[in-house]
Formats: C-alpha cells, sequence, structure tokens
C-alpha cells in the first residue's frame, strides 16, 4: 500500500516532464531554482522512450536547435538519429547545469488546485503567476510504494503530446483484436523493444501496419528491412487518408525554406488579428498559394511514384504542410514498395478476423502481426492530471486546447503548458515560449483579459481551419514568423531580427536569431 507522507514540500514553480520542453522551461526558469518531475529514469522524453531503431530528427538540425546551443556539427544536413538528439540534450542540461532540478523516477500521478485566485474577478484579469503563496498541490509517486507531497506558486505541464498514451481503434464487438490469433501492438510497444527482438517480431511475418504517417512509415520501412531474401513476408500498410510525404528539404532543386519559412513566403498567408487589408492581399494572394502548393506536388509526383500505388492525396500539398502533418519518407520507402515488400491498401473501414484483417469489400489480408501506428492520445494525458474543474475546460469553447502563446489557458491558473505548440520545430517553439513565460513570471509583461485570451486564441482556431482541413494540432507553420513577432515584441524585444532588408525578407528564421534580446 503506498505511504502518502503529506509532509508537503513547498517551492515556487514546478515543472511536470524532462523532454525538450521541460528543459527549456528549466533553463528559463532556472533562476527560480524549479523542482521538475520526471517520470521515467532519464531525460529526453520521446527521443529516449519513444523512438525506433532507426527513428531520426525531422526537422532540419538548425531549426531543432536551442538559440544559445548549436548543434556541434549544425551545418550537416544529414538528419540526426534520436540517440544524437539524447547526446545533444544531455550535453544542453549538463552545460547549463540542469540536472540539478531534475527529480528522475519521480511521477506526478495527482494535481489539486488549493490557490484562491478566481480567474475571472478583478474584470475577467489572469493574476499572477508567482502569487506569493502556492497554487497548486502535487503528488509524487517516486517507488512503488511512496507517495511524496509538493506545493508550489506556479506549475509548468510539458509532459508532452506524443507517448505514454496509445491511441487505439475502437470495433464493433467481435471484430476486435480479441478475435485474432496472431499478435497486436501498438507502435508505442514497438519503440520499447531492442533491436534484437523488433527484428525478431518482424522477421519472416506477414505483418500488416495500420497507418500512413511517420511512425507507420518507418515501422513498414524496418519491416521491409527485416524480410530481406526469398524468405521475406511482404508489409501491408493500411491507408485511411492519403497525406503528401517528403523525400527531403529540396524542390526541383531550390531549397525548402524558401516556400514557407521566410518572411517573404509567410506573407502570403493568413494569421490572426490581421488587418482588413491584409484580409483583402491574402484573397488577391490565393492563385499564388495554390501554385506554390501544386509546384511542391508536381515535384512530389515526379520524384516518388504516388500514383502508380493510387497515394497521390485530394488535398493541396499545403494543407498537410498547414496542419503539421508532413512525414518525411525514407529514402529506400519505394525501392522496397517496388521489390513488392510494403503493399498498400486503402480501405475506409477494417477490422479483425482470426486469420488477419478484413475489409469492407469482404477481403481479407492474412496477418502474423498487426502494428498498430495510429497514434497518441495527448489530451487523455493531461486529462488524467488535472483535476475538476479544470479538466472539463481543456478543449473549452471549441473542443480544441485555447492556449494564449501556445502556453497559457486562460481558464486554468498559475499554470503553463509547454509543447503543445507545433510547427517546423517544436524545440523552438518551446524555447522562446519559455523565454516569454519566464518574463510573465518575473511580472516583465503582461497578459490581456481571460476574455482578450480567449478571442485571441479563437482568432488562431479560425485561421487555422480555414487554411486546412486537417486542423487538430495547434500548429502555427504558415505564420509562425508572425507569432515569434509578437512574442518578441510583448518582451520588449526587436521583431525584426536580421541584419538587412534582404535577409529579412528571403532568408529563414530560425531558432539562433532568437538568442538574445534585440
Ligand atoms: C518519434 C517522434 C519523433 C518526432 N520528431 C520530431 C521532429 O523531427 N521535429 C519536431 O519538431 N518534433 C518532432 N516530434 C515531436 C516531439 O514530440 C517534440 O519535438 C518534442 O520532443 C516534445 O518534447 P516534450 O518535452 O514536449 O514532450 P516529451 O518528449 O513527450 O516529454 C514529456 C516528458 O514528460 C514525462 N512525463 C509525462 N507524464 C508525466 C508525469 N505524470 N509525471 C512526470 N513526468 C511525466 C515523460 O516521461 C517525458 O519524459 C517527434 C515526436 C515523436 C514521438
Ligand atoms: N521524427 C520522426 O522520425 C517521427 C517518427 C514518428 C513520429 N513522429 C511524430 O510523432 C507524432 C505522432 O506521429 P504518429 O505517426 O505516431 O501518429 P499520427 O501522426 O497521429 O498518425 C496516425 C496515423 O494512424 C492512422 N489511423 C488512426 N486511426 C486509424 C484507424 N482506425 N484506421 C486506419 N488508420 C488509422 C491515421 O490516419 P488518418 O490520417 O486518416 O487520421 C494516421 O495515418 C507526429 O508529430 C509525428 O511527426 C516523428
Amino acid at each position: 500500500m503506498a505511504s502518502n507522507d503529506r509532509n508537503v514540500q513547498i517551492s515556487k514553480i514546478g515543472i511536470i516532464g524532462a523532454g525538450v520542453s521541460g528543459l527549456a522551461a528549466a533553463k528559463q526558469l532556472a533562476p527560480c531554482e524549479p523542482i521538475i518531475f520526471e517520470a521515467t529514469d532519464s531525460i529526453g522524453g520521446v527521443w529516449k522512450h519513444c523512438s525506433y531503431r532507426s527513428t531520426k530528427l525531422q526537422s532540419l538540425r538548425c531549426d531543432y536547435e536551442f538559440s544559445d546551443f548549436p548543434w556541434p556539427d549544425r551545418d550537416n544536413s544529414s538528419f540526426p538519429s534520436h540517440a544524437e538528439i539524447v547526446d545533444y540534450l544531455e550535453s544542453y542540461a549538463k552545460h547549463f547545469d540542469l540536472l540539478r532540478f531534475v527529480k528522475l523516477n519521480s511521477k506526478v500521478v495527482e494535481v489539486r488546485f488549493i490557490g484562491d485566485q478566481k480567474i475571472t474577478d478583478n474584470g475577467g484579469a489572469y493574476g499572477s503567476l508567482l502569487p506569493g503563496e502556492p497554487a497548486w498541490e502535487v503528488a509524487v509517486q517516486t517507488g512503488s510504494d511512496t507517495i511524496q507531497w509538493y506545493a508550489f506558486e506556479f506549475l509548468v505541464m510539458c509532459i508532452g503530446k506524443y507517448g505514454d498514451i496509445p491511441r487505439m481503434p475502437v470495433f464493433p464487438k467481435g471484430k476486435g483484436p480479441d478475435v485474432f490469433q496472431g499478435k497486436v501492438l501498438h507502435s508505442m510497444d514497438y519503440s520499447k523493444l531492442d533491436q534484437e527482438a523488433a527484428t525478431q517480431l518482424l522477421r519472416g511475418k506477414k505483418v500488416v501496419v495500420v497507418g500512413y504517417k511517420k511512425s507507420a512509415i518507418d515501422l513498414a520501412m524496418e519491416c521491409a528491412e527485416a524480410n530481406q531474401g526469398p524468405e521475406g513476408q511482404p508489409c501491408t500498410m493500411i491507408v485511411r487518408t492519403r497525406h503528401w510525404i517528403v523525400p527531403h528539404y529540396w524542390v526541383w532543386g531550390l531549397p525548402f525554406f524558401l516556400f514557407y519559412s521566410t518572411r517573404f513566403s509567410q506573407f502570403l498567408h493568413e494569421r490572426p488579428n490581421q488587418s482588413l487589408l491584409r484580409t483583402l492581399l491574402c484573397l488577391l494572394f490565393t492563385p499564388l498559394r495554390r501554385g506554390v502548393s501544386k509546384f511542391i506536388e508536381s515535384y512530389l509526383l515526379w520524384k516518388m511514384p504516388l500514383e502508380k500505388y493510387g497515394l497521390k492525396p485530394e488535398h493541396p500539398f499545403e494543407e498537410d504542410y498547414a496542419s503539421c502533418q508532413m512525414a518525411i519518407v525514407p529514402e529506400n520507402f519505394f525501392s522496397e514498395a517496388d521489390k513488392g515488400k510494403i503493399v498498400f491498401k486503402r480501405p475506409s473501414k477494417w477490422w479483425f478476423y482470426e486469420g488477419g484483417i478484413e475489409f469492407e469489400d469482404k477481403t481479407r489480408v492474412e496477418a502474423d502481426v498487426v502494428a498498430l501506428a495510429t497514434g497518441f492520445e495527448g489530451k487523455q494525458k493531461i486529462k488524467s492530471i488535472l483535476p475538476e474543474p479544470f479538466r472539463s475546460v481543456v478543449e473549452f469553447p471549441s473542443g480544441i486546447m485555447p492556449l494564449y502563446r501556445g502556453m497559457i489557458h486562460p481558464l486554468i491558473p498559475n499554470m503553463a503548458f509547454v509543447g503543445y505548440l507545433e510547427s517546423v520545430s517544436n524545440l523552438h517553439s518551446a524555447e522562446l515560449g519559455c523565454k516569454w513565460l519566464s518574463r510573465l513570471a518575473g511580472g516583465e509583461l503582461k497578459l490581456p483579459s481571460v476574455e482578450g485570451m480567449m478571442e485571441q486564441t479563437a482568432k488562431e482556431v479560425e485561421v487555422s481551419k480555414r487554411t486546412t482541413r486537417f486542423y487538430k494540432r495547434h500548429c502555427i507553420s504558415t505564420y509562425s514568423i508572425n507569432h515569434d513577432d509578437e512574442i518578441c515584441e510583448e518582451m520588449g524585444w526587436s521583431a525584426w531580427r536580421k541584419r538587412n532588408w534582404f535577409f529579412e525578407a528571403f532568408s529563414p528564421y530560425t531558432s539562433q536569431d532568437y538568442e538574445k534580446e534585440k
């Protein structure tokens, strides 16, 4: 039975999670000596605990980099492996002496609100992040039977959107995994296997991979690699929605950043809070935006046999980009398909039968192993920790978490969320966000009213929904520079950060542009 130690330790700031976001928060909030709770035995988050042997960064190094801690070989255009990323994060933590804040093997199992701040009081003001007395109590499980309580004025949630809770498909009775005689596992379970066990699982087996995004594509590739030779079996991918996939960051010889990551290219796209004139200009620019998207599509269709395999999406490329869904496809993916090692099926409905998977047209695929690369339940993770009434407002009012500047939920006091805003590099969004957060906590900048923040988040959702039918994530990839401009302005920094107007217009913005105040 768990021993419940109510000898509460009081501190100013608590951070939950020691992945990229938790480390970014720790660095920026270091003067307040935060305590970081990490459920596992190491820092690094998904790069340590949710990666396959073949997992690599999809962003460029110069994008996925802390502004004051360059990659040792930042101009190397290859994508670093997950192990290299863990090394980079560990070096960062050591260099800035962050490990002294981290409590490993410390899982937060319960959070209670003990503050007396009523967020709608005071004319709808949000209130101070550091009110001078504890607002949250946190129960931390440190062993199988020990709970230690802590109390904080301000809590930063960095528990990650991916990993920990798998998204599992739901089936009618008698058609779920229970009727299947083979093995079913989620991509998250697969990522926990060592190389030997992973190869054993796949080699010589008929494998079905459900999904057509990054986890699924990489798993199918590992499956094809384990099934080389005459005894090898094909791996069947179940593709529900066809999305655009990308082989590398070059398009007809031009660098990809030219299309979406410069001030000039983002000028063509709608952004929240824009003037009427800009709205009209955006309408005028519609053919130009479509042209850019078509130009990229023409390259992807030329470079990869998407039409041959029935994988050409029906929507414009821009919609995948604007919803942060773009997956980089491994180099030999289609040569494995050409060899028959990867096969694609596109049913809208499927279910299990005892020997494998059945589709709505009654055709079947035999399987020994079914791997569900069906994504993760990030919001469930938050909801499992947050108490009522906050749990109920997590997605209020639009079904999407309304986070002001990607971090502050207007209806949840003394708490910030880091790692929920997505763009070309989630590391950059987390780091710049935490710079803003540390100034907010220090009282150097003021938040709008609760109503004002709700309005701003609603505008972001509207813009994103107009831009892409796939809007599910808080993705700002088509107006990320404008988002960063607003953060800089609130911090009293200059928004325009390049050395001259030419670079300002046509060179990409990366983390290093935001190293310090200008
Ligand atoms: C395989 C994979 C590859 C990716 N590739 C890219 C990429 O190329 N580019 C990109 O920009 N993004 C990528 N992402 C997105 C990625 O999630 C972010 O870039 C970033 O690493 C997220 O960091 P995080 O700290 O927010 O979350 P996480 O890395 O998930 O870290 C959360 C941490 O919180 C801990 N935790 C959770 N619950 C608790 C609790 N109750 N108590 C204590 N600790 C807890 C977890 O153990 C974990 O260590 C990828 C994601 C995955 C899964
Ligand atoms: N850097 C890397 O190498 C790397 C590796 C892995 C993951 N990641 C990142 O991690 C995050 C999660 O990626 P993910 O691929 O695990 O999850 P994901 O992006 O949520 O994709 C889930 C996939 O499963 C499909 N799916 C879900 N339920 C299904 C069902 N019932 N039937 C058929 N298909 C179903 C989805 O289809 P629909 O499109 O139809 O919903 C989608 O193709 C992403 O941000 C990704 O970029 C990065």
